[in-house]
């Protein structure tokens, strides 16, 4: 079944549009090969048009809104050019290996590359495109979102409303906290947390701090946050927001130790990566009251099972990974990923590449 499908997408491909084919048989003709590209997913229409258009790669896609089986990845990588991944497949020496001395470019449709093993790719010499910017203001504005559904119990209020909880007004009934006079502490002051930052402060934000790797003087000034260490972004913020990129040095940094120093009313909130979390610190500090809520659109593992306990708590709102989720957005990814690879594969500059020196 899927066998088949893939020779009709490599049929489409090969002998699909007219400028493909021109182009195609051209290079034929002139006894050259086309790079092989391998698409790891069923990807949004504009990305997969941009590789079939340009004529100028053979194409093999895994045609699933499931991940490709990682017997079939390996299988299917060897003596390709090109990869087109998503942040679901793990690219490390094992792919690598599998696919050989050919594979020159890696394009994943997302801006976290936490799942390509870089020092393995860099000592290949493969180039890597990524997609930062496209997402940004549809991450922001998740963020946003699952910000105030967490803060004002929104999910627990509409279960309460059509579940018969919905007794008579009561003064202190589904109080939650408002951000009008709070402070607002990002970790990770990069895109994302920026553009979090610009949505919050029409809410009457009084205060902005921010942790990362070091200051950054101009963006601060511009938008009047305040560089402070991890321990003080903690102590002193209403709102904590996760917005860093996964490394070795950010895995597990939400632990224990920071939910202790946080205040009893703060709401945390993660749109970065699951594993930047101690997912059991935080159950604890949610569990105890040590904190006032949790808001999550990335976990570990995802899909989160469902009886997980975090599940079970009523101050702790879970998303299913959908922080970039809108159609325009998606498709612009897509769209970026495909641009990315092919100039990748002509040996042009990328218009997204991850820098690897
Ligand atoms: N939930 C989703 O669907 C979704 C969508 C897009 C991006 N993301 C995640 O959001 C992250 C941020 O995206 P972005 O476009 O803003 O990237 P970015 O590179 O602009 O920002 C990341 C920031 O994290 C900072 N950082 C790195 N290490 C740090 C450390 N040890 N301590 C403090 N700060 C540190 C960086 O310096 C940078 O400022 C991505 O890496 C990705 O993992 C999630």
């Amino acid at each position: 079944m899927r066998t088949s499908y893939h020779l009709k997408v490599l049929f489409r491909t090969l002998v699909g549009g007219h400028h493909f084919c021109s182009r195609s048989q051209a290079m034929k003709a002139a006894g050259k090969q086309l790079p092989k590209i391998y698409v790891t997913r069923r990807i949004p229409p504009d990305g997969i048009k941009i590789l079939q258009q340009s004529g100028s790669c053979e194409i093999e896609q895994w045609d699933s809104d499931d991940p490709v089986p990682r017997s079939e990845l390996l299988k299917k990588v060897a003596g390709i050019q090109g990869l087109y991944c998503l942040l679901t497949e793990k690219i490390d020496k094992e792919v690598l290996d599998a696919a050989g001395p050919s594979l020159k470019v890696i394009s994943t449709m997302s801006v976290g590359y936490d799942h390509l093993s870089l020092d393995d790719i860099k000592k290949r010499g493969i180039r890597v495109g990524f997609t930062p910017d496209v997402l940004t203001e549809a991450v922001a504005e998740l963020t946003v979102a699952l910000l105030l559904a967490t803060s004002r119990r929104l999910i627990e209020a509409v279960d309460e409303a059509r579940s018969g909880g919905w007794g008579t007004w009561k003064p202190l009934w589904m109080c939650g906290s408002g951000i009008t006079g709070s402070t607002v502490g990002i970790l990770g002051l990069g895109r994302i947390g920026e553009a979090i930052i610009n949505r919050l402060k029409p809410f009457g934000v009084k205060k902005i701090l921010y942790n990362d790797i070091a200051p950054r003087h101009e963006l601060a000034a511009k938008i009047s946050a305040e560089f402070v260490s991890l321990l003080e972004l903690a102590r002193q913020s209403d709102f904590l927001l996760v917005c860093c990129a996964l490394t070795p040095d950010t895995h597990g940094v939400c632990n224990k130790q920071l939910f202790s120093n946080m205040k009893s009313n703060a709401i945390f909130i993660n749109t970065s990566r699951g594993a930047v979390v101690n997912q059991e610190d935080l159950y604890q500090a949610l569990v105890s009251k040590q904190i006032a809520a949790a808001g999550l659109d990335v976990t570990v593992p995802e899909p989160l099972p469902i009886n997980h306990p975090l599940f079970k708590l009523k101050n702790c709102v879970i998303l299913p990974h959908i922080a970039s989720a809108t159609v325009e957005t998606r498709n612009a990814m897509a769209a970026l990923a495909a641009n990315n690879l092919l100039a990748g594969l002509k040996g042009d500059a990328m218009p997204k590449e991850v820098p690897l020196s």
